[in-house]
């Protein structure tokens, strides 16, 4: 086995509080046994430019100080090097001449191993880069917690912890205004921050994208809660969906605008005030209002779940690297910290809502 001098590491796709606690890790746990790494900017993009701009060494002094700080120190984007194709009704992913230049620039800065911190669109990369000669290791890192072969990405715990704090908060001025407050939740296609954050800050309604194909909600179900509630003398309902939960009424689909990213997909956002109109219609009386927590979910400081989740992650990333397991993530399994495929836990993305907990919110909701 080749020996391992340099580990090249970078961080992609929608960042979230821990990364640097991972960052800071990584080095440590590489300057401990004299092995140096070389950070590469804003996710993929690092790699293909391969310039001092995009380059950069990381020194124990470098990650001194962010051990709690959230965002990455080395920038982020959503940069893809394959292009998506359809080939007989399969999705395939086609080198550009990017690759090539990736691989020349870990050649050139003499990159023996590459750490990657991101969700499934970055992971993705790596193990496709993993079928073109690169040595990659994975970290799992997302708020919305979709990624497979892990029970806990990083940045979860800590957007977890923003909407608990907001629902806190919306649920005192819900109180005083006898109002309907509408709370939307990122995630893509899964609920898990609708359905944490939901049960932990007291949700009466929480919405998941998880469902079949015709919808994942309708709105009469939600009118017969608040109703529900209104018997009970409780002038007030708060309601958490998933920016990807599907109307019955829309046929299933989700409200999202035109845009599209480099990996195919949209830009979810909306529902929120698509249900509110909805609402308003049903002549309630009680008034609907709209908070979307959007990008504050992925921002401030990690938790100390997060923190030493991606401590542990950034640890085991180099041990990998220096035992030469390739093209693994570092998974969470109940409480053990373990090396799984890539391609499997790829294949599992994106990861749905536990059933169990979808049941505790059945059996708990709108109550
Ligand atoms: O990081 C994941 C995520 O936060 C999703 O929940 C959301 O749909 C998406 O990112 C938004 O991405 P962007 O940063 O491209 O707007």
């Amino acid at each position: 086995m080749p020996e391992v001098r340099r580990i090249g590491v970078l961080t992609g796709g929608g960042d979230s509080p821990g990364i640097n606690a991972a960052l800071r890790a990584i080095v440590r746990r590489a300057y401990a046994v004299g092995v140096e790494v070389i950070g590469f900017r804003d996710g993929w993009q690092g790699p293909i430019e391969g310039d001092d701009r995009h380059v950069c060494p990381l020194s124990l002094e470098d990650v001194s100080g962010i051990l709690y700080t959230g965002g990455t120190i080395l920038g982020t984007s959503r940069t893809n090097p394959f292009e998506k194709k359809e080939r007989d009704g399969e999705t395939v992913w086609e080198p550009t001449e990017k690759v090539e230049a990736i691989k020349a620039n870990l050649k050139k800065h003499k990159i023996d191993a590459l750490i990657a911190i991101g969700g499934d669109d970055t992971l993705g990369v790596a193990h496709r880069l993993g079928e073109h000669g690169v040595r990659t290791v994975g970290i799992p890192q997302t708020i919305d917690n979709d990624i497979g072969g892990t029970d806990y990405a990083i940045g979860f715990h800590s957007a977890l912890a923003t909407v608990t704090d907001a629902l806190d908060k919306l649920h005192t001025t819900a109180h005083a205004h006898h109002r309907v407050l509408i709370v939307e939740v990122m995630g893509r296609d899964s609920g898990w921050i609708a359905v944490y954050g939901g049960l932990a800050g007291g949700a009466d309604v929480i919405i998941v994208p998880e469902g079949p194909p015709e919808g994942s909600f309708s709105v009469d179900e939600v009118e017969q809660v608040i109703r529900r509630r209104l018997e009970q003398n409780k002038r007030f309902s708060i309601v958490v969906v998933a920016e990807g939960a599907r109307p019955r009424e829309l046929g299933g689909k989700q409200v999202a605008s035109g845009e599209v990213d480099a990996f195919g997909h949209v830009q979810l956002g909306g529902v929120s005030y698509w249900l509110a109109e909805e609402l308003r219609k049903r002549k309630l009386p009680l008034t609907p209002r709209v908070t979307v927590l959007a990008y504050l979910q992925r921002g401030g400081i990690a938790t100390p779940f997060d923190r030493l989740l991606a401590t542990r992650f950034g640890v085991k990333a180099v041990e990998f690297a220096l035992e030469g397991v390739y093209d693994v993530l570092t998974g969470l399994r109940g409480t053990a910290v373990e090396a799984v495929p890539l391609a499997q836990a790829l294949a599992e993305c994106p990861k749905p809502v536990d059933p169990e907990l979808l049941r505790v919110v059945k059996v708990i909701g709108g109550s």
